[in-house]
């Protein structure tokens, strides 16, 4: 059996955070920013927008999407580097407010999450363990963001996405009629030698430190092009698909330099890059979800389409994930 994605749902913030807003209280500009990273707001949660409050809000639009109920969800897989306690994970919190079985786990890969999660959740399926699965993004980064340190607070954003995955069908319908349907493979990797050029550098179990993100950019951005490119190649290769034979190209988004970078160097045209750094900023694990679920809302994915999925982030990690919608 393979997984297919059978619901879709997002949550963002309340507040809508400008650059022009950020540049009232931190040493910077609208230009600068937009310049750099295209990002033009964020948003950013209040009090009571928790990871697991967003996390269940986007899990519940993915179940309405589905047309599923709570209690048929097997397992669910929340990646996030900002849970709510040290434990009890965050996504039992969720399971707890959905009223849903099963069992349930946080995931951290820092912004590859919800690529790990996916491929966690997809081998979980295809040996028969569980058939619907949820898997949720869900990040409040701007509570370990460093405030003072204008190279990395304005690049951030925070918000929830999730996916349904269910034990489903094999062939696809639409335009993809008669192919293989569901997340076809998932790429991972991480090199834990880089480390130290993202990190936070404190825990949440650390009263006296609990961490803010420190970042050399330039050195992410070095490798980010580079390895996400290979492990789209690489997904590609694995299941005999050309690059002109994707839909969707759907990145992690953390700056639009990136990605365009990314499509450039496959050649794929902006007109099938997801773009939505602009508006949410960098919400790490949640980037993904939120994206997706953006353009199926707005109908640009439709079903049957190939969608590519990719990401890079803290670890380092990155990976990737090949899906017929
Ligand atoms: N506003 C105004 N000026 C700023 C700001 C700011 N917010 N931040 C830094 N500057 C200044 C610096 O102080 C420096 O000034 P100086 O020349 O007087 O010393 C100047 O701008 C250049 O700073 P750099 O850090 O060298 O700027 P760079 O061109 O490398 O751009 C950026 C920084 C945007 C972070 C870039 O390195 C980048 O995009 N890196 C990728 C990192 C990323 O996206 N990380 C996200 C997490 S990882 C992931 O999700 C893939």
């Amino acid at each position: 059996m393979r997984a297919t994605l059978a619901g879709i749902g997002a949550y963002l913030p309340e507040t809508v955070v400008t650059n022009d807003e950020l540049a009232k209280t931190i040493d910077t500009s609208d230009a600068w920013i937009r310049e750099r990273t295209g990002i033009r707001q964020r948003y950013i949660a209040q009090r009571h927008e928790t990871c697991a409050y967003m996390g269940t809000q986007a899990a519940r639009a993915a179940l309405a999407d589905a047309g599923v109920d709570a209690r048929e969800v097997d397992a669910i897989i929340l990646a996030t580097s900002t849970p709510d306690q040290a434990f009890p994970a965050t996504a039992l919190r969720v399971q707890a407010e959905l009223g849903a079985g099963g069992f349930g786990f946080d995931l951290s890969a820092a912004c590859s999450g919800f690529i790990y999660a996916l491929s966690m959740a997809d081998a979980m399926i295809r040996v028969g363990q569980v058939r619907t699965v949820l898997v949720i993004g869900s990040e409040v980064y701007s509570r370990i963001l460093n405030w003072r340190d204008r190279g990395t607070c304005v690049l951030f954003g925070d918000g929830a996405g999730a996916v349904l995955l269910r034990a489903g069908a094999e062939m696809a319908e639409g335009s993809g009629a008669g192919k293989p349907r569901g997340i076809l493979s998932t790429h991972l990797h991480a090199q834990g030698n880089l480390g130290d050029i993202l990190y936070v550098d404190g825990a949440v179990g650390r009263p006296d430190k609990p961490g803010h993100l420190v970042m050399n950019g330039r050195e992410v951005f070095r490798h980010a092009v580079g390895r996400m490119t290979e492990v789209v190649d690489e997904a590609l290769a694995a299941n005999g698909v050309s690059r002109a034979e994707i839909d969707w190209l759907v990145p992690h988004q953390a700056n639009l330099r990136i990605i365009e970078g990314i499509g450039r160097k496959l050649g794929l045209p902006a007109s099938r890059v997801v773009v939505t750094v602009d508006r949410h900023a960098n919400t790490s694990a949640a980037s993904i979800p939120l994206a997706l679920a953006e353009a199926y809302a707005d109908g640009r994915i439709r079903r049957g389409q190939l969608i590519l999925m990719e990401a890079l982030g803290g670890g380092l990690t990155w990976g990737s994930a090949l899906v017929r919608f």
